[in-house]
């Protein structure tokens, strides 16, 4: 089976189409990836209008060299995977306003995909793909969550964050520090250089302990800023300008004190619900530490090139894969982009 796979969820025209391998596994013929990121670092952050409008230009010469790559033409291919949501809406309505056509015109099924869920599932573009039940551990710019998913794709929320999602505190603390946009691989690159046991930050005490909160952890750094620079907390600025030494004790402080709560409660999710294969997905699972530091305490944890742990569309096609098995296809007219689609 050949799936075409489209994301548009964000700020990457993304298509890629994927062949099915196994009952579990599939491999990547093709993964275009068009990145906005050069755009709005000028803005510092994702500027929706400008996101929908360059969807538009290059959503389907992106589609047409994902084809090419593969060397398919549209008979090859047997179904269509679109990201539905959670993102942003103009962005969303792009793909899938783009899926539904294609599909009414090459008379193919279509899959709706929850970016959030598909995350994960890059992990099965492997030739070693993951067992279920799985544990997975999703952490991206707007979500951060343990789920236990089974085999009939049953998608069981174990914890999430209460606050800010964990690659929305890198690109903030990024933005403190003048490190710009995006902020997870300037805060991975810059802490190399730091000493990460510099400052203290505190990690939050939750009731509920597969839950997550980074908020405290964000005041805690603005509060160490404010000492340094010597300002009280009235007039704040949204970045400041540290000496490089501190810039780099800072981001490593940072970075180690986020990993280390993230690599804790996979640990204590794993010996909760003995998954038979850890996962992690999202951007965040690309940084450096938490993969290094999530291999030590789990040997088997499972991750995939960075390339694919950020928005891409060959985790789209891989879940895509997995839910065109079970047959859940949906109807060109139910398929609708849901921005705040739940993650649940
Ligand atoms: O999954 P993703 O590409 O998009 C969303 O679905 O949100 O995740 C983007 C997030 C951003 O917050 C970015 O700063 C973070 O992933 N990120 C990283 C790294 N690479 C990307 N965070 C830490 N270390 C990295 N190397
Ligand atoms: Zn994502």
């Amino acid at each position: 089976m050949n799936i075409l796979a489209i994301e548009s969820s964000c700020d990457e025209t993304a298509a890629a189409v994927i062949k099915s391998t196994g009952q579990r596994s599939c491999k990547i013929l093709s993964n275009i990836i068009a990145s906005q990121a050069e755009i709005h670092a000028k803005y510092g952050g994702v500027v929706p209008e400008v996101a929908a409008r360059s969807h538009i230009e290059v959503i389907i010469p992106v589609i047409e060299k994902a084809l090419g790559e593969a060397k398919l033409n549209w008979q090859n291919i047997d179904a269509i995977a679109v990201t539905k949501g959670p993102g942003l809406i103009g962005s969303l309505l792009i793909g899938v306003l783009t899926a539904k056509i294609l599909a009414e015109i090459y008379k193919l099924p279509l899959i709706g995909i929850n970016h959030i869920f598909a995350h994960p599932f890059a992990n099965f573009l492997t030739d070693n793909p993951p067992k279920f039940p799985l544990l997975a551990l999703i952490v991206s710019g707007g979500h951060t969550q343990l789920m236990l998913v089974e085999k009939n794709l049953k998608f069981n929320l174990l914890g999430a964050t209460c606050d800010d999602a964990a690659g929305e505190a890198f690109d903030k603390i990024a933005k403190l520090i003048g490190l710009g946009y995006p902020g997870g691989p300037a805060i991975s690159k810059t802490a190399q250089d730091g000493n990460k046991n510099k400052y203290q930050f505190p990690t939050a005490k939750l009731d509920y302990d597969l839950d997550f909160s980074f908020s405290g952890l964000k005041t805690a750094v603005l509060r160490q800023v404010l000492e340094i620079v010597g300002q009280s907390r009235g007039n704040l600025k949204k970045s400041y300008d540290l000496s490089p030494k501190i810039t780099s004790d800072i981001a490593a402080s940072f970075q180690a004190n986020v990993v280390s709560v993230l690599v804790e409660k996979t640990l204590l999710a794993k010996s909760k619900f003995q998954p038979k294969t850890v996962v992690v997905g999202g951007g965040v699972a690309a940084n450096t530490l938490l993969r290094q530091t999530l291999t030590k305490a789990i040997p088997q944890a499972q991750f995939v090139e960075p390339i694919l742990c950020t928005d891409n569309a060959a985790m789209i096609g891989a879940l895509g894969y997995q839910m065109a098995r079970l047959k859940m296809f949906i109807r060109p007219e139910e398929l609708k982009a849901d921005s705040s689609l739940e993650t649940i």
